[in-house]
Formats: structure tokens, C-alpha cells, sequence
């Protein structure tokens, strides 16, 4: 085997409820994951070394030393097999950097496919499971997809049953928002206001409107804990999220930790007419129509 080209899904998260800061400096969290139709491709090469090359509409903005998460990811299952292992890791980038939905996250759970296949490992999902934990709270649900809630720090994870396709459309912002900066000024906002915070709790309403697969439910039970704070770093966002309500979106959410903004649209074409209604607003760089749930990282 030469190379092996690995597909990967962004993420949006529909309940992000975040408990209080813990000793080691992540929170708890209760973490519905929804797997969309956004994706990265990471192509893993036969080389000598571990190198990356990035491709694509972000490409830019994606570092391509030791900071990026795919070869971290890497470098993580060669130790895991106790060898030496070199790969050169393509990836074509169409998720957003640093934007919430898990674009970081993605190329690393595609990175751990591909070189698995590629080095012949065979190592089972649950050892890439393990290793992805270890790389990113994000990183597990980047390989399982479909739509499933974490706990911990958001990296333990059981499926939900959803039916679906949910139709949707993503507000892409210029540039991107730290995650760690958004889950700091979350705590600063809950300081400064007192806010007694709660242990988070999963949402039996939203559960109930993924089983059925009710789309306006849905909408109606979307909760972003990290929205208040994503707003206060980028005000810009209050105003897309107002232009995407009145122009009828089911729900208007901040993805994760932002600057994206999601929208539930009632179907496919009503998603494509408010994807580019929201481009003629001029409220964001591009708007993106995605459906979910789809399947995590898996070979093409
Ligand atoms: O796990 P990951 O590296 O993606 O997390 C990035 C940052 O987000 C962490 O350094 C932490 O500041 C914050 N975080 C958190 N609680 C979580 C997950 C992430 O505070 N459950």
C-alpha cells in the first residue's frame, strides 16, 4: 500500500453544556455531537519522515509543524506500535480553521485511519478510540461521527439514536477563536456575574427530538453555553444570529466554540435558499449547507 486517502466529518455541537472548571484546567461537560456534512480529506503517503502538506480553501491558516494535531496524531500511533514509522499527510482542507466545528480534530482522527492502514497495523477502533482521547476532547467523536453524547471532557462517548437527515447551514466568520480563550471567558463571565454553575445535564427534549427526528424540536432545544462567551470575544456574531432567525432558521446556535454559526433549516432547499440569503446579509464570509448526521472518519 503506497497511499491511503481517509474522509472526515466537522462537528457541531447541539447541546454543549459546560459544568465548572476542574483542577486539571478542562470542564466537565455534557456534549451532544452531531457529525455534518462538511469534510476534510487527509491522504497518508509512503516517506521516510513524518511531514504534512495542507490543501485547500484554509489551508493557509493550518500550521504544518509540530503544532498540527494530524501529525501529533501520527507520531502518537508509530509510539503506540512501539516503531518508527514515516508518513507524508495531505490534507484538503473545507472545514473551517479554528472556527468550532472540529476541523483540528478531524485531520488528527484521519490522520490515525489512514496511517493505521497505511503501516498495516490493524489496530481496532478502540485503540484508536484511546489514542484520539489523548490527542484532543474532540478527537474520539471526529472518528465515530454520526451523532453521540461525551462526557468527561467530552472525550467519553455513547452513541444516540437519531433519525434524520437534519438540514443545516454554517456561517463562516473571518478568522477563527481560540478554544482554550472562549472556555476562559466563559469562567471570567460566570465569575464576574456569580452564576452558581450547575452540573450539566443531558436534554431529554432534544434526545426526544433526535429520535423523532424533529426538526423544529430540535431547533427549539439547541444550547451553547460557550455562546455568551464566543459573543463577548466576537460581537460580530449577535447580529448573524439575528439575520438567520428572521430569515426563519428552526435554530440559530454558535458551532462549539465559534466564530461558525449554525442554523437548522427545515429542509434541503429551504438550507441552500438560507445559505445564500445569509451571504447576500453580508453578515459572514460564506455560508455552507451541510446535513447530518454522516459517518466519522473513514477510508474512500
Ligand atoms: O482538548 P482540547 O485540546 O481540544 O481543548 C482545548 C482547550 O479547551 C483546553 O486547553 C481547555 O482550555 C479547553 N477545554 C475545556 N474543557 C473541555 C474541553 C476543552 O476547558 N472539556
Amino acid at each position: 500500500m503506497s497511499s491511503v486517502r481517509v474522509r472526515v466529518p466537522a462537528k457541531v455541537n447541539l447541546q454543549l453544556s459546560v459544568g465548572p472548571l476542574r483542577d486539571d484546567g478542562y470542564h466537565d461537560l455534557v456534549n451532544v455531537f452531531h457529525a455534518v456534512s462538511i469534510f476534510d480529506e487527509v491522504v497518508a503517503r509512503e516517506s521516510e519522515a513524518v511531514a504534512v502538506r495542507v490543501e485547500g480553501s484554509f489551508a493557509d491558516q493550518v500550521p504544518t509543524d509540530e503544532g498540527n494535531l494530524a501529525i501529533q496524531a501520527a507520531k502518537a500511533l508509530a509510539k503506540h506500535a512501539g516503531r518508527t514509522y514515516g508518513v507524508e499527510l495531505i490534507i484538503r482542507k473545507a472545514i473551517p480553521v479554528a472556527g468550532g466545528m472540529a476541523g483540528g480534530s478531524a485531520d488528527a482522527a484521519g490522520a490515525l485511519v489512514a496511517c493505521n492502514e497505511l503501516w498495516g497495523l490493524g489496530l481496532p477502533f478502540e485503540d484508536l478510540m484511546e489514542i484520539a482521547g489523548d490527542l484532543g476532547s474532540d478527537v474520539p467523536f471526529s472518528l465515530l461521527g454520526g451523532t453521540a453524547i461525551g462526557t468527561g471532557r467530552g472525550e467519553q462517548l455513547s452513541e444516540v439514536p437519531a433519525s434524520g437527515p437534519f438540514h443545516w447551514v454554517f456561517a463562516v466568520a473571518d478568522g477563527g477563536l481560540s478554544t482554550a480563550k472562549v472556555y476562559a471567558e466563559c469562567d471570567r463571565l460566570r465569575e464576574a456575574t456569580g452564576e452558581e454553575v450547575a452540573w450539566p445535564q443531558v436534554s431529554e427534549g432534544l434526545l426526544d427530538a433526535l429520535r423523532l427526528g424533529d426538526a423544529q424540536a430540535l431547533g427549539a432545544h439547541l444550547v451553547n453555553d460557550l455562546q455568551p462567551a464566543a459573543l463577548m470575544l466576537r460581537q460580530s456574531l449577535a447580529r448573524t444570529l439575528e439575520t438567520g432567525r428572521e430569515l426563519g432558521a428552526l435554530g440559530a446556535i454558535v458551532s462549539g466554540s465559534g466564530p461558525t454559526c449554525a442554523f437548522l433549516a427545515a429542509d434541503e432547499e429551504t438550507a441552500r435558499n438560507l445559505a445564500v440569503a445569509l451571504e447576500g446579509a453580508g453578515v459572514c464570509r460564506t455560508a455552507v449547507a451541510a446535513h447530518g448526521p454522516v459517518r466519522g472518519a473513514h477510508i474512500v
